[in-house]
Order: C-alpha cells, then structure tokens, then sequence
C-alpha cells in the first residue's frame, strides 16, 4: 500500500523548485509516516537545489519539520499514531562506535527510511537529509522522530529540527558555554542567532554579536546579545577584544562557515579559549593560520556538527523552556508561506531578507 501526496521537488540542478504529487510507501519495519504540519526554508535546501550537495535528483526537499505520526511499522515502540514529533536528520543507531562509547550525539551510523518514496511514474526520490518534508505526508526511520509537547506552535518545533538546534547547540553543548562566560557569535543568522539565544540561557555574562548586516545585529540584540558589532565597519577582533577588556571572549561561534571569519574567531578569543565552528564551509576552502598562534594560543577548537545534539534529550527540553516562557523561539519564524511558496522562500532567504520562512501545512 501507499498514498499520493504533494511536495515540493527539484527535479534538476539549478531550475526552480516544483510542486508534484509523490507516492508514499506505508512504513515497514522500523519506519513511521509523519504528517506534516510545519517545515521550515533552510539554506540546506537551495544548496540541494542547486546541485551543491549531490547530484543525486530529484531531490524532496524540506528537513525543519514537525508534524503528527500516522502510522508506524512493525518494531516501532518509541512513538505511536497520534505523537507530535520534531523529525531530525540524526537517527542515533545504538550500535557504533560513537554509541557504544557513550557519545550518541556522534552517532556515525544514523539511518533514514529504508522504503523510498516516489514521483508519480515511480522515479526514486532522494529525501533531503534523509527527511523531505516539504510534502504533506513523509516517510521516515522511526528513530528521526522525536515526541515532544503538542502544546507548542508546529512552526517553532520544526525549526529545533535543523538550525535553530544547530546554533543553541553550538552553545551549549559543543561550546560548553557557562554561567559568566563571555562570547563572542560571528554571523547572526538563524543559526548565529540561535547561539545567541543558547548563550544567552547558558548564563554568559556578555554576548557579542557581529555580522555586516545591521538587521541582523538587531534581531540578535533582542535575543539577549549584549553588544553588537558590524563587521563591515569596525575590525571584528579589535572590537571583540576591546569589549572583553582587551583579552578576547572565552567562546567564539563562527556561524558563517567561511575562512576570513573563522581567522576573525581565532584571533577574537581569549588565550585558552574555545572556538566552535558551526558554520558549514565549501570544498574549495583553505584556511591558513600560523602554528606558532594554534599552539600558542591555546584551548580548544571545535566543530559543531548539528549542535552536537541529542535530540531525545534536546528537543523535549528547549520545547519545554520555550513553552514556559524561557526561550524566544518564535522570533525564529520570521513568516510562514504556503506550500507553492518555496522558491520565493529561496529568493528572500538569498536577500538575507529572513531568519526563516516556514511552511505551514
Ligand atoms: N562576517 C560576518 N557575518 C557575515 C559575513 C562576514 N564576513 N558574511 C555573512 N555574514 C552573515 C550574514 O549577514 C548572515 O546574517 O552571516 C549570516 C549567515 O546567516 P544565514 O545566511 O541566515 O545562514 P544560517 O542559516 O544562519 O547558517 C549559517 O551555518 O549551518 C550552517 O550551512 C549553514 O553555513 C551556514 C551557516
Ligand atoms: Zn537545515
Ligand atoms: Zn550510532
């Protein structure tokens, strides 16, 4: 059995997203169909678009996303029909090395539905990362579903899928951000952000945020940073340094991903300190710094893969503070947009012009 939904596809690299009808197997063993109901527009998406990530279209796109199981497979005993749930695109297997030396949030072995789904005449389509949420129903492993309390909006739980996760997590739990710390966030997007607001309920003492976009800086200044700077007009490190008594932040989040930023995150931290790249660099980039400084410097530097999160400990936990008044996730959710609406998502995403636009099911 299996049932006809719609989606949004790339059909090939580069061309516009289109919207198409996608056949979805019911689960098998292990898998759950989830009900879509809110699915945020990531970068991650328009890089698939454009052929940045495989080549493998077409792609279903989509991966911030919450929605309500519909139906499990034989096995499936940690959710159930009827669960709200955040999906993630880390599966923890249990069995890897990562797991079995009691670092899950490593998990080298993550795993996605085992059944593909469809286009209409039966081509393959490759679910992007692992998920494809941009659809009205999708299939995936029943271990990227995570139950967390329906009392929340479903725009603000898809976006801990991906990168609002990704930032509060670069934070938290790759920075090991405490109470006191100083840090300093390079890029105040919705990941950067994100790391402000993590920061920010770590109990960091200061959190300085830089970016070169003046909007930016201000969206962050109302996540809790407690300075800002533009880093097109002022040197980032000069000014980082002169707003922690000349020393450098004990936490640098690079949430950019590329060389001349992640130099402006070395050099802006304190002797000893930590810096955690989250931001997600292309192939062709080469970083080049003097060994003397790497090991003279000292410390700690970090990459942050998916915040470092585990999302059965994770999810539940920000979703809780968030609903208690803790945690301001929704000025995440810049506008929310149809289906049909997700190449004019890209177009303003590009612009820089969004922290995120969420699609609303
Ligand atoms: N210095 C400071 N800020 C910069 C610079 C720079 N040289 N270049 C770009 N920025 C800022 C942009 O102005 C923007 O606010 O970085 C931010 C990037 O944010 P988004 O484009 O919204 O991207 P985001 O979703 O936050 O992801 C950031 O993390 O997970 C990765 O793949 C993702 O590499 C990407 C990064
Ligand atoms: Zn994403
Ligand atoms: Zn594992």
């Amino acid at each position: 059995m299996s049932q006809q939904v719609r989606a949004v596809v790339a059909r090939s690299k580069g061309a516009p997203v289109s919207l198409e009808t996608i056949v979805v197997p019911d689960p098998g063993p292990g898998e759950a169909l989830v009900r879509i109901e809110a699915c945020g527009v990531c970068h991650t998406d328009l890089h698939y678009r454009d052929g940045g990530i495989s080549d493998d279209f077409p792609f279903l796109l989509g991966h911030e996303a919450a929605g309500v199981v519909e139906a499990v497979g034989d096995g499936v005993t940690d959710v159930a029909p009827g669960d709200f749930v955040v999906l993630n695109w880390r599966a923890v297997c249990g069995q890897c090395r990562a797991c079995r030396r009691g670092r899950p949030w490593y998990c080298f072995n993550t795993h996605n539905a085992r059944q593909k789904m469809t286009l209409a005449d039966g081509t393959e389509l490759s679910p992007a990362l692992g998920i494809g949420a941009f659809a009205e129903k999708t299939l995936v492993a029943a271990g990227q579903c995570t139950k967390v309390d329906p009392a929340v909006s479903p725009a603000v739980a898809g976006l801990l899928g991906c990168g609002v996760m990704a930032g509060i997590g670069a934070a938290l739990n790759t920075g090991g951000v405490g109470r006191g710390d100083s840090v300093a966030v390079i890029g105040c997007g919705g990941v950067g952000a994100a790391a402000v607001l993590g920061s920010n309920l770590a109990g960091a003492a200061r959190v300085i945020a830089v970016d070169i976009d003046d909007r930016k800086l201000e969206t962050a200044r109302g996540l809790g940073a407690t300075h800002t700077v533009n880093s097109k007009e002022t040197d980032a490190v000069a000014a980082v340094r002169e707003l922690t008594g000349g020393f450098g932040a004990d936490v640098v989040i690079e949430a950019v991903g590329r060389p001349e930023t992640y130099r402006q995150a070395f050099y802006a931290r304190d002797l000893a300190g930590t810096v955690v790249l989250v931001g997600v660099p292309t192939p062709e980039m080469k970083l080049e710094l003097p060994l003397l400084d790497v090991f003279g410097r000292g410390g700690a530097l970090k990459s942050s893969w998916y915040g470092d999160c585990l999302p059965s400990r994770d999810f539940p936990m920000l979703i809780d503070l968030h609903l208690q008044g803790r945690l301001d996730l929704d000025a995440f959710v810049t506008e929310t947009i149809a289906l049909d609406e997700v190449e004019k998502a890209f177009e303003r995403m590009h612009h820089g012009d969004v922290l995120r636009s969420v699609v609303l099911l």
